[in-house]
């Protein structure tokens, strides 16, 4: 053989080689046949891994209706009111979302809460929406692992919830992706009747608002809950970070996204940089509040607690005198004097001033995220309450 030909055929295996390794070093980090485990990346991804393992930390229970007392009132006739916790830390949801007194007959209440449960609509369609509940949870044992934002890549971020990405359609380019990233579930959902499957009432920045949403599921009719004191059939809000973060009258919005102030960039001991894991408040991550002071020069834990003071005092103000007019509506509506006709604008404006405080009540950040939108919903929720209120004193 010639020692041309012997070469050829030489570097021909070493390709034909090379490609093979390739194609086992993909398929290993790349398998669309099943999900990559947090546990997995931990070798590769170390410094992410262990600060995402941080979030097991964030295991205080702090029961919201103690510090709201008329929530029974306000929440009669649904279990919030009774079984409502502050969110805790990722990798606790799968407990929390088993232990609460709240009932779940269908699989969707898992949709925040699992890797595999998103890999599993992902792979079977959204059918698993509808499942029994219990069925579907003794399946799943990966909590909200990389996969949620990163799919079987392990670096690089990947909207896997369908419903944002059908919900915004082209849209979806005018966000930011890190965003977008925890906007997967820290955001304003509805359960379709029909299929149960997860989705959204807005198609983009331009409708992601409190109003266009209520219209939307008043419309159609989604969302709703009867009230168990006056029969008002009302949205529920859920917890609208996003969109209270990106709406109107946000001071941030156009410069920072939701990993610059929840994660952060840190740098390890061998001088690896990396984005922190560990998705918890800004006033715990140094790294993060250096970034802020060069526009806030000051303490700033007392600043947000300043801001998240003033809202909640103002919650507080408008939820007892939301309150208050579904008592007076409930006995209006108990002492059967007054028709249906005479009742339905008074419920209506019930439905009104509900969604804008639930609205707010909802959002986790207590007015950090967007104070401005806060008050103006809260303003809203008191105007409806003061009609209301007059509505009766007519009758
Ligand atoms: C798969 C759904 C999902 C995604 C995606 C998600 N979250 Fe969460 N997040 C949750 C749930 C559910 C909780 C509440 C857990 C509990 O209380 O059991 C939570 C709680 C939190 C908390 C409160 C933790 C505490 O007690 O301090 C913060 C902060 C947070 N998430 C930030 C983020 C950020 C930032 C992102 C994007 C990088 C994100 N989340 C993406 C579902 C998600
Ligand atoms: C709730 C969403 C979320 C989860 C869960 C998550 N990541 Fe990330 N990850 C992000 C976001 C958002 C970024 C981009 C951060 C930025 O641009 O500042 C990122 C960035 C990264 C990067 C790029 C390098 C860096 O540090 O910025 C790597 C690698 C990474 N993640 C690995 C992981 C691994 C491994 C896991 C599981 C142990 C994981 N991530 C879990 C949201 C997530
Ligand atoms: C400019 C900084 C900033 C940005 C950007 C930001 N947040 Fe926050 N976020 C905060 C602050 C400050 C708080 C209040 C923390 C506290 O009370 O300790 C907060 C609170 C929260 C909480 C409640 C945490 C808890 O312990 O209950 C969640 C959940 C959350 N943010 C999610 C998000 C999501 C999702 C986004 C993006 C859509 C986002 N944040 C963008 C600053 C920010
Ligand atoms: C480029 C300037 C700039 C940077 C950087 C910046 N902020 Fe701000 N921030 C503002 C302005 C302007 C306001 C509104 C005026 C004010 O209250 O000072 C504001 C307001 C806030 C508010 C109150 C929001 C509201 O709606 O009431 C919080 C909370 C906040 N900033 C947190 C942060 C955190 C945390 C960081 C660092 C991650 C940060 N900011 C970085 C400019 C900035």
């Amino acid at each position: 053989m010639k020692k041309k030909n012997y070469l050829i055929i030489l570097s021909c295996f070493l390709a034909i080689l090379s490609i093979f390794i390739m194609a086992c070093n993909g398929n290993k980090n790349n398998d669309k046949n099943r999900l990559i485990t947090a546990e997995e990346w931990k070798t590769q991804y170390p410094y992410q891994y262990e600060t995402y393992m941080k979030d097991l930390e964030l295991d205080e229970i702090v029961s919201i209706p103690e510090q709201y007392p008329f929530l029974d009132v306000i929440y009669a006739g649904s279990s919030y009111g009774k079984y409502f916790i502050e969110p805790r830390g990722h990798n606790l949801s799968l407990t929390d979302v088993g232990e609460t007194g709240r009932p779940h007959p269908k699989a969707n209440c898992l949709t925040c809460k699992s890797s595999d449960f998103t890999y599993m609509v992902n792979t079977e369609g959204v059918e698993v929406y509808s499942r029994e509940f219990n069925t579907v949870y003794e399946q799943l044992n990966e909590l909200i692992g990389c996969y949620t934002c990163h799919e079987n890549t392990g670096s690089e971020v990947v909207i896997t919830h369908s419903y944002l990405k059908n919900a915004l359609g082209e849209n979806i380019k005018d966000y930011n992706v890190n965003d977008l990233s925890c906007g997967q579930c820290h955001c304003e959902y509805y359960f379709l009747k029909s299929t149960d499957e997860a989705k959204l009432a807005y198609t983009g920045l331009d409708n992601m608002n409190p109003e266009y949403i209520l219209n939307f599921y008043i419309e159609n009719n989604v969302a709703e809950t009867t009230h168990g004191l006056t029969g008002t059939k009302i949205p529920k809000a859920t917890h609208p970070e996003f969109e209270t973060y990106l709406g109107e009258g946000s001071k941030h919005a156009s410069f920072l996204d939701c990993a610059d102030c929840h994660m952060g960039e840190c740098t390890a001991a061998d001088g690896t940089t990396f984005s922190d894991h560990f998705f918890t408040t800004p006033l715990d991550k140094p790294e993060v509040l250096e970034t802020c002071k060069g526009c806030h020069p000051y303490d700033m834990a007392e600043y947000v607690h300043n801001i998240q003071k003033a809202v909640e005092d103002r919650t507080i103000e408008v939820g007892q005198e939301l309150a208050n007019m579904i008592l007076a509506l409930a006995a209006f509506k108990d002492s059967g004097k007054y028709s249906d006709e005479q009742l339905q604008p008074i419920k209506d404006l019930h439905r009104e001033a509900q969604w804008y405080w639930d609205f707010v009540f909802g959002e986790n950040s207590n007015g950090a995220h967007n104070s401005a939108l806060s008050y103006d919903c809260l303003n809203k929720a008191e105007t409806a309450i003061n009609k209301a209120m007059d509505l009766m004193k007519a009758l």
